[in-house]
Order: C-alpha cells, then structure tokens, then sequence
C-alpha cells in the first residue's frame, strides 16, 4: 500500500508527475494514470509566454488597434484563448482521470494571475502549484527584500486561494530555511524541492547564448534531499515534496526518508517512458516490505536532521577526506 498524503490530498502513490511535456495533454495524463501516478501536475500556464504571444497576435492586427480600447480589448480575449484552453484540458482532465489534478501557474507578478487561479479552481482543480523563482539579478536589491516579495506573493495567493495550494521553489534565496519556514506560517499546503531552473549556456563557434540540457541527472537529487532532510521536521502544516534528479525508486526513497510525503519526477519518465512511474511504485513497495513498513506514513522522514542523532551531517558542506 503506497498511499500518502500530500497538500492535503489523498494519493494513492508518492510518485507526482511534475509539470512539463508530459502533462500538456490527454493521452499522456491518461498514460500516468494508468502507470500508477499520485497525482499529476499540468503543464504550467506562463505569464511572459502568453504575454508574448498576446502581443505578436496583435503585431498582425495593427489597422484593428488604431483605437486604444480595441487594443485592451483584442488583448483581453487572446489572453483569454490561452486561458480558456488551458480550463478545457483542466476539465479533460478531472472528468477522465481519477487521481488529482493539480494545475500550474509560473508567475511573475501577481497583477492576473489570482483570477485565473479562481477559474481553475472553479474547473475543479484538486489543487494548484505556483512557480515563483525570480533570479535575483538586481545588485541593489538585498536579499532580505527579495524573501519579502516571495512572502509576500505566496500570502496573497494563500489569502485568495481556497483548495490547496503549493508552491515551487529554485534554491536561491538568502535564507532559503526561513522562507521554507514562513511559506508554513502562513498556510502553504505544500512546498516543492526544488524546481531545476532554465540553465543558460554558450555556444562558442555561433558564439552566442544557447540553452543548456533540459533534463537532470541521476545524481542530482542532493540538494532536495539536504533541504527536505533538513526542514521536514520543522513543518508544522506543510508537505515537502522533492523534485530535481529523482530517476529511481532508490532516490524517491531516500527523499521519503529525509521526510518529503511525495516526489515529482519528469526526465525519468521522459527518459525511459511510463513504465518509469510503475518501476518506481514497484521498487518502494518491494523495499517497505523488506524493511516491514505496511505504509509510506510508517518511513516518513525517519532520517530527517530531527530524527537522527548525527543530523548536524545535514548541514555539512565540505568534505573532510580527500580522494586518493
Ligand atoms: C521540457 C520540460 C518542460 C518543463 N516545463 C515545466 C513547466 O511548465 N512548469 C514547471 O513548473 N516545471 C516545468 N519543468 C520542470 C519539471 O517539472 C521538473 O521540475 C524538473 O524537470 C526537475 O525534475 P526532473 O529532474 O525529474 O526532471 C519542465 C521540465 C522539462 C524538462
């Protein structure tokens, strides 16, 4: 039996397919389904890319926008067409599937984005996933105030948003413990650990910027399972969730033990298929009957810094041997 709880939802197993590719549309949502996904989450709907499609739409318009108020208006409704097609897949989405739905906003202001927030929710989202990760690039901006704005983002989406509600975090903030602290305080439902940014690169003979390699590797879990390790046993209403290089049943089990009630993964099923989510179901359930846990709440977090008499190992950074 794998079934957890996370967000306040009932999952039937900790293994979420996070958004991306594999959640933008029916046949692969019903395909996680049948693999024996938790929950999936969908695709993100991004400010900056509708922004940006509104604004080439209305390039092609230009006689249509000689009046301001024709403009706002041909704004409004393209920006709606994205929205109303992302609502379309949502309600797909919760009539066909049985497993919950969690849909995803990536947002950089929060000017738009609480309305359409209550239109998923009406559209029956089980839950909804905020991507918030500026890159603080503003040398004038201490670190102090950028914790603020992401404090201050998440209580106004957690003031207006009624179902639960998560949110994913990269792992560049100043205080990244105090921020994970307070996004509890306020009534986060669940915290992702961590999202694996855009990663920027340069092609040296068209010398210009390039994009580096999308997916994660196998050994990139680290980071998540220090922060889960080290904050799970802090949280007094949130569930983590880890995220980032979880390409097996051995590291989701691992993220369990330093206490996530659930894991998102995407390159392993992009990588290796469907069959990925059921190997990782398989393995966790193989492993908790050799180690005699009836269920994930029995393994939960028993390695987390609280739990183990050497949790200072959590916070360590340096190594103390060298290799020979
Ligand atoms: C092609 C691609 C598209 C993605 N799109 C989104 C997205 O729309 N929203 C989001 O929050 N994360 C997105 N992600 C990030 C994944 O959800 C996930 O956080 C990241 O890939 C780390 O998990 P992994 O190591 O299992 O791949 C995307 C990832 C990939 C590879």
């Amino acid at each position: 039996m794998l079934r957890t709880e996370y967000m306040g939802l009932e999952l039937r197993s900790p293994v979420i397919v996070s958004s991306g590719p594999l959640t933008q549309n029916m046949v692969s949502l019903g395909k996680c389904e049948e693999a024996g996904a938790g929950a999936v989450v969908l695709k993100s709907i991004f400010e900056e890319q509708i922004e940006s499609d509104v604004q080439k739409e209305m390039a092609g318009s230009e006689e249509y926008l000689a009046h301001s108020s024709a403009e706002e208006f041909f704004a409004a409704s393209s920006r709606d067409y994205y929205i109303d097609r992302y609502m379309k897949l949502l309600t797909e989405a919760k009539k066909k599937l049985s497993i919950p739905v969690i849909a995803s906003v990536c947002a950089k202001t929060m000017d738009n984005w609480l309305e359409y927030c209550g239109r998923f929710e009406k559209c029956g989202a089980d839950g909804i996933e905020l991507d918030y990760y500026p890159i603080s690039s503003d040398s004038s901006i201490p670190g102090e105030e950028v914790d603020r704005r992401l404090i201050e983002f998440a209580q106004k989406a957690r003031d207006a948003i009624r179902i639960p509600l998560s949110i994913k975090l990269g792992y560049k903030y100043s205080s990244l413990a105090y921020v994970i602290s307070q996004l509890d305080r306020i009534g986060i439902d669940g915290i992702v650990l961590f999202n694996r940014l855009f990663r920027p690169d340069i092609d040296i003979e068209k010398m210009e910027m390039s994009s580096g390699k999308p997916l994660s590797s196998a050994d990139e879990y680290g980071e998540a399972l220090r922060w889960v390790g080290l904050m799970s046993g802090e949280m007094n209403h949130a569930s983590l969730c880890g995220n980032t290089g979880i390409h097996s049943g051995e590291s989701a089990v691992k993220l369990l033990l330093s206490g996530a009630r659930a894991v998102e993964v995407c390159t392993a099923v992009i990588k290796d298929g469907f069959s990925a989510i059921s190997g990782m179901n398989s393995f966790i359930e193989d492993w908790m009957g050799r180690h005699g846990y009836p269920e994930p709440s029995d393994f939960i977090g028993l390695l987390s810094q609280e739990h183990i008499e050497d949790g200072w190992k959590w916070e360590r950074t340096q190594f103390l041997k060298t290799i020979s």
